[in-house]
C-alpha cells in the first residue's frame, strides 16, 4: 500500500517549545520538516527565516521543506534564496502568484543548480492551467488547501478536483513530480486527500502542539 511523506509544519509550534516538538517527531520517526516562511508582503503574516532554519538542521537531520510564501524585490532571486541553502533542504515551494515569469524562470534554474527540488505552489483560487508549461521541470506541485498565511484554518474542497487533475495530467504525460497538500489537514480531510491521490501532506495544527496526546496515531494514520 502507499505509504504518504508527512511533513509537519511547525508554524503553529510554541517556539519555546520547540526543541520539545522536534524531538517528539524524531521520536515518531518524521523524516520531513515543513518550514513556512511569511513576509508580510505576499502574505498577511511574518514568520521566521535563515536563522531559525540553520538553529535546526545543525542540531538535527529532518529532510527541510522550505515553502515560502514571499515576493522577492529588491533581490535577486539567486540573492534572495543564498542563505535557504543549507544542510538537508531537500525542497524548496515558492508561489506561482508571488513570481513574475522571469522569476519563476531563475527559481527553477536556482534549485536545479543547487540540487534542490524545485516544487511550484498555487493558491486556492489559481488553476492548474496557469502552471501547465512548467510541470515538465519541477518535482513538486504544492496545492494550497487553505489561503496562505496561517495555520490553523479549515480546509478549502477545491484543492481535491487540482489533486486529481494534477495527477491525470501526470500519468498522461508521464512527468515526474510529487503532488504535496496543505492546510486544514485534521481527523476528517486526511482521508479525502489520500484518496485524491496526494503524495506529500503537511500538518501543522493536527500535530504540533502541547495539547497533542496521541502524536504517533495520528502521524501513521496519515501515513496510510
Ligand atoms: C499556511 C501554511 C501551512 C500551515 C498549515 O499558510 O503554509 O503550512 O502551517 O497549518 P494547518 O495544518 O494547521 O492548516
Ligand atoms: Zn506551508
Amino acid at each position: 500500500m502507499k505509504k504518504y511523506i508527512i511533513a509537519p509544519s511547525i508554524l503553529t509550534a510554541n517556539f519555546l517549545e520547540l526543541k520539545s516538538d522536534l524531538d517528539k517527531l524524531k521520536k515518531a520517526k518524521i523524516e520531513w520538516i515543513h518550514y513556512d516562511v511569511m513576509d508580510y508582503n505576499f502574505v498577511p503574516n511574518l514568520s521566521f527565516g535563515p536563522k531559525i532554519l540553520s538553529d535546526i538542521v545543525n542540531n538535527y537531520n529532518f529532510k527541510m521543506d522550505l515553502h515560502l510564501m514571499v515576493k522577492v524585490v529588491g533581490f535577486s532571486i539567486e540573492d534572495y534564496l543564498k542563505p535557504f541553502v543549507q544542510k538537508n533542504v531537500e525542497q524548496i515551494t515558492m508561489h506561482y502568484e508571488a513570481l513574475n515569469k522571469r522569476q519563476l524562470i531563475s527559481f527553477i534554474k536556482f534549485c536545479k543548480k543547487n540540487k534542490i527540488k524545485a516544487s511550484l505552489s498555487i493558491n486556492p483560487d489559481t488553476e492548474v492551467n496557469k502552471i501547465k508549461k512548467y510541470l515538465p521541470s519541477l518535482e513538486n506541485i504544492l496545492v494550497m488547501s487553505v489561503n496562505p498565511g496561517f495555520g490553523g484554518q479549515s480546509f478549502i474542497k477545491n484543492s481535491l478536483n487540482k489533486i486529481k487533475l494534477l495527477n491525470e495530467i501526470k500519468n498522461n504525460n508521464n512527468y515526474q513530480y510529487l503532488i504535496q497538500v496543505d492546510g486544514g489537514i485534521n481527523e476528517e480531510t486526511y482521508k479525502l486527500v489520500q484518496e485524491a491521490g496526494v503524495d506529500i501532506i503537511v500538518a501543522g495544527s493536527y500535530l504540533i502542539g502541547s495539547n497533542i496526546k496521541n502524536l504517533e496515531e495520528r502521524i501513521s494514520k496519515l501515513e496510510g
